[in-house]
């Protein structure tokens, strides 16, 4: 086969895809990691979504491999250093989830405010419950965003219209920043932006500074009574630390899209009242997966030609 696609990737360019290459999908192989490496063995283009672990060993045996896709914007799920070493071209979807994330972020803030989930639970249970669910407006609050990337900026833009007061923190942004500016976004240091905020909402990448980036220490900077969201990266925050903090009443709520495994085990949190959990959804609209696939599908096809990637991680052409 030519082309493996090892997770749940659908639409219009996979069937166009499959018309010129022959390719193998199947949307649960990342759970098999001995099949993959069997079928990723000939095959000169892998296309994953953010399940698949591509590591060293799967690459290593590789022969033909040129182009990993990683249908989605993050791709912590592909060891890079082990591609660059095989020449492997990684081209991924940098722009096309923003709004949707953007979009699920303010969803989980607002649902968090206004018990959406919660109430919807107990009225489809036969109560009519209405003073248990007296929630809180966003309007006036400090909504505090841990990354202001792509993501970051989407949510800020969208926020400005209801009223709210903005901080950020983001290593690679400087206070004197155009947009910051313009939407009147205070840019300060995490800890100022933890303590300062009503509500934190996070969109930073994963890496091995913001690995559990969110522990103890820093959740307990939170105002009490502040609500935390996390749309980005589940390890981002340490879960034990988190449970820790909510048995102690500090934060008002907590909304997680995503967790430090996937799927995650049944722990302690599923059990609070005051927590929302989906599972992974931030990019699922299909807005942005039909853009999504479409990038990577244009990605893997240019590299099967000989021609160079648009949006890649490390270099346009194969190396070897
Ligand atoms: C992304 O990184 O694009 C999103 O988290 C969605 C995904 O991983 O598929």
């Amino acid at each position: 086969m030519d082309i493996i696609i090892s997770e749940n990737i659908r639409g219009k360019s996979i069937d166009a895809l499959q018309e010129k290459y022959e390719v193998g999908f199947f949307q649960d192989l990342w759970k098999i990691p001995n099949e993959l490496s069997r079928l990723v063995c000939d095959a000169k283009a892998l296309i994953v979504r953010n399940q698949t672990k591509v590591d060293s060993n799967l690459l290593v045996n590789a022969r033909s491999l040129r182009v990993i896709g990683r249908a989605g914007a993050g791709y912590d799920n592909i060891d890079i250093e082990a591609a660059n070493e095989k020449g492997i071209v990684v081209c991924y979807a940098p722009n096309d989830n923003t709004i949707s994330t953007a979009e699920l972020s303010i969803s989980l803030i607002l649902s968090l405010l206004r018990k959406i989930p919660q109430a919807d639970n107990s009225t489809k249970s036969g109560k009519w419950e209405r003073s248990k669910f007296m929630g809180n407006e966003l309007y006036s609050k400090t909504v505090g965003l841990l990354g202001f990337g792509k993501i970051g900026r989407a949510v800020a833009f969208r926020l400005r219209s209801f009223g709210v007061n903005l901080f950020a923190y983001d290593k690679f942004v400087q206070a004197d920043d155009k947009l910051a500016k313009e939407l009147g976004v205070n840019i300060t240091t995490l800890e100022d932006t933890l303590s300062n905020s009503d509500i934190i909402s996070i969109h930073l990448p994963l890496n091995k500074e913001t690995y559990r980036m969110i522990n103890y220490e820093k959740l307990m900077l939170m105002k009490k009574g502040a609500y935390l969201v996390n749309a980005a990266r589940g390890e981002i925050i340490d879960e034990q630390d988190l449970i820790r903090v909510l048995k102690a009443n500090i934060l008002k709520g907590v909304a997680l899209d995503v967790r430090g495994k996937e799927p995650p085990v049944i722990s302690e949190i599923e059990k609070f009242e005051n927590v929302i959990l989906t599972p992974h959804i931030g990019a699922l609209t299909e807005e942005a997966q039909e853009k999504v696939v479409s990038t990577v599908v244009k990605d893997v096809d240019l590299v099967l030609n000989n021609k160079p990637a648009l949006n890649y991680v490390n270099f346009p052409f194969p190396q070897h």
